[in-house]
């Protein structure tokens, strides 16, 4: 998502389905997306995050690691669940680890099974554990003039070393001259930066500077006057993503900051003041549902599913119950962009008890439901035709792909009522 050009568009089709229809909505609404304001999206304005100490060392960043004195990659013997050797000369999936941030300088790495690498009782280095604690976290050390070269402190306060290719352990003492035949100096190598989404952006603040810089944005990155704004051009409503810390306002879980779902109030005061309509939509939920940005993932694993659907549904439950009486709502989003491979089953019971959640408090509300990225229409379409006062969201993405790339903006038009018309 790095090089998106600047004036590309994302053509949101909300499909109302033929029906129904609801009394009293202005159907259909011209509605633009108010993205990167309650859920943040690095790309749409990179420089929130230039506060962040180490801000290449975002949760979810992905690194490989060097020994310098052997040449040789770290790796996670079979992906996870055994030890961890220096003897790689190329690097991909088993040589490659996400970061889980625990402050500025304080590490988890992840390897491909998800395991976390660890010390075993004999400071050797394995990657079997589940989930991270004192002996799965590393302090990071850049050298200064060349911040990819590091050191790595172990939770005994020793410095791991490359003593061979087979023996990789926390017990190095003392200091060091960064000389590449030092045992206890490694190379961070290919390091991606994936992710910069809510998760990334509190969790890289941190709770002291987090609320502050989260607050600022709510307050200046959308207000009235944007509202006026569209408003006097011609739009009737705005869809609004949210993360599913909003029903936990103003305590969430950490590191997710409170006071998103005050500005969400004002949006509603906002709305109703310039007659639009607010869409609600779930875009990030528990567990993350396609391990994008906009999911508030930590490292980019898609884990929703069964377990979480309860929670999810009380999301659903606490926004219908504060907006469903709130002459502005215009939808509910149940969740965006849901790409679960063969979990299809897990969404569309989801999706069943999130309708009845909304239903309780409205009966007006258009209930939203995303077409999985993953599926094909026709299967969806026969399993929505069973609701009533549901719209189904498809995402055509006008943008990617070479063929968009010398289009002018007549010419991407022509391309939606040409090329996409008769899918719709
Ligand atoms: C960062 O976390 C580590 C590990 O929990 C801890 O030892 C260290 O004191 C923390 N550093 C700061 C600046 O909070």
């Amino acid at each position: 998502m790095g090089s998106l050009p600047y004036f590309s568009v994302l053509l949101v089709l909300f499909l109302c389905s033929s029906y129904f229809f609801v009394d009293g909505q202005n159907l259909p609404f011209k509605a633009v997306n108010l993205g990167n304001w309650l859920v943040t999206e690095g790309w749409m304005k990179p420089s929130l995050f230039d506060g962040i100490i180490n801000k290449d060392l975002l949760d979810g960043t992905q690194v490989q690691l060097k020994s310098t004195k052997l040449r040789k990659f770290l790796v996670a013997e079979n992906g996870g669940g055994d030890n961890v050797l220096a003897n790689r000369d190329s690097a991909s999936g088993w040589e490659t680890f996400r970061l889980w941030r625990v402050n500025d300088s304080s590490f988890n790495f992840r390897v491909f099974g998800k395991q976390f690498i660890g010390l075993d009782a004999s400071k050797k280095l394995v990657a079997t554990s589940n989930s991270p604690t004192n002996r799965e976290t590393f302090h990071i050390i850049r050298n200064r003039g060349d911040p990819f070269k590091i050191r790595i402190q172990a939770s005994n306060g020793l410095f791991l070393q490359a003593q061979s290719e087979t023996v990789l352990s926390a017990d190095y003492q003392g200091s060091t001259n960064w000389e590449d035949s030092d045992p206890s100096v490694f190379r961070m190598e290919s390091v991606k930066t994936m992710l910069r989404g809510e998760y990334q952006i509190t969790n890289g603040y941190g709770p002291d500077k987090a609320p502050r810089v989260l607050q600022d944005h709510w307050n200046t990155y959308i207000a009235e006057e944007d509202f006026r704004f569209m408003s006097e051009n011609g739009l009737t409503a705005v869809r609004i993503p949210v993360g599913w810390w909003i029903a936990h306002d103003p305590n969430p879980p950490k590191p997710f900051v409170g006071g998103s779902l005050a500005a969400l109030d004002n949006a509603f005061t906002w709305a109703q003041n310039h007659g639009m309509k607010v869409i609600v939509d779930l875009h990030a939920v528990q567990g993350s549902q396609n391990g994008n940005d906009h999911s508030g993932t930590r490292d980019g694993y898609t884990e929703w599913g069964d377990s979480y659907i309860t929670d999810t549904v009380a999301v659903i439950d606490f926004l219908a119950e504060r907006y469903g009486n709130k002459p502005s709502l215009g939808g509910i989003e149940l969740m965006n962009e849901p790409k679960l491979g063969p979990n299809l089953d897990s969404l569309k019971k989801y999706y069943q008890k999130a309708y009845d959640a909304v239903r309780k408090h409205s009966e007006m509300a258009h209930v939203i439901m995303s077409k999985p990225l993953d599926h094909g229409s026709k299967e969806f379409l026969s399993f929505v035709g069973s609701f009533n006062g549901v719209v189904i969201d498809v995402h055509y993405y006008n943008v990617f792909g070479n063929q968009f790339k010398n289009m002018n903006v007549q010419q991407n038009i022509d391309y939606i009522y040409n090329q996409r018309a008769s899918d719709l």
